[in-house]
């Protein structure tokens, strides 16, 4: 059984229908990429998996249990930690304290959330020295790593990334997905991309959504053999990712 399993899933806002029957699946142990142009329904796929967003109608199954319907506090007590797109950091509180509230859903003591957000220094070294400062200017990148250090934090089974490459200069895309890789040795992921070199080049399986409908799924050499994919997201003449 996979760990996460969307069926038919719709979402309309108003007048908009955001996912007119996505379907896919998550694999405990890989990291799963949705592919797809801006507005085709990946913020939206993520926000009614966390629970930030209703469906109209649809299946979420999620460790074998339905959560469809379940409010987001109580998704992320299951074992699902969203990050959402933006970064939001709070200006008023230390990136550790920053961090820290990724565990708000865990009942551990506070020496060891503690503990626990000073080991996230090891996967995120760039941020370290901004621990306990006050008033601290933090890059686009930088900002992103403290979003998936505090997602992390909750012991997430399913991580859902939404788009961490936006906004973010190449080589700090690079330093964003190294993590990912990282990340992956212990976290199952569900990660949404523009990006489709960065986004299939940590990816087990890929799926493409084009207004709100799933038109393709597959490993990511499959995806890449797709003349359609390339030219839709690496203007036709790209070269499979090394
Ligand atoms: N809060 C909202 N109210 C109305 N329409 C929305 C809202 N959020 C998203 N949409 C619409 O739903 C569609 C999917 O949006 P979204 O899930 O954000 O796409 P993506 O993340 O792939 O860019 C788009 O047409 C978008 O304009
Ligand atoms: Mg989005």
């Amino acid at each position: 059984m996979p760990l996460l399993e969307v069926r038919n899933l719709v979402v309309r806002y108003g007048e908009i229908e955001a996912l007119r029957g996505v379907s896919f699946s998550v694999e405990e142990g890989k990291v799963v990429t949705l592919l797809g142009a801006n507005g085709a329904g990946k913020s939206t796929t993520l926000r009614a998996i966390s629970g930030l967003t209703k469906p109209a109608s649809g299946e979420i199954v999620f460790d074998g249990e339905p959560i469809s319907g379940l409010g987001p506090e109580t998704i992320v007590r299951r074992g699902i930690s969203h990050v959402p797109e933006g970064r939001r950091v709070f200006p008023g509180l230390t990136v550790k304290e920053n961090i820290m509230l990724g565990a708000s859903n865990r009942r551990a003591p506070k020496a060891q959330l503690s503990r626990e957000a000073d080991a996230m220094f090891d996967l995120f070294p760039d941020i370290r020295k901004f621990s306990n400062a006050l008033g601290w200017t933090l890059s686009g990148g930088q900002l992103q790593m403290v979003a998936v250090a505090r997602g992390l934090m909750a012991k997430p089974k399913l991580l859902l990334l939404d788009e961490p490459s936006l906004g973010l200069a190449p080589v700090i895309v690079q330093a964003v997905f190294r993590i990912i890789s990282e990340i992956r040795r212990s976290t199952t992921v569900l990660l949404v991309e523009q990006n489709a070199r960065m986004g299939l080049s940590v990816a087990d399986y890929g799926y493409v959504l084009e207004t709100g409908r799933i038109v393709l799924g597959g490993k990511p050499d499959e995806l890449w053999g797709n003349e359609a994919i390339r030219a839709a997201y690496l203007g036709g003449h790209a070269k499979v990712p090394a």
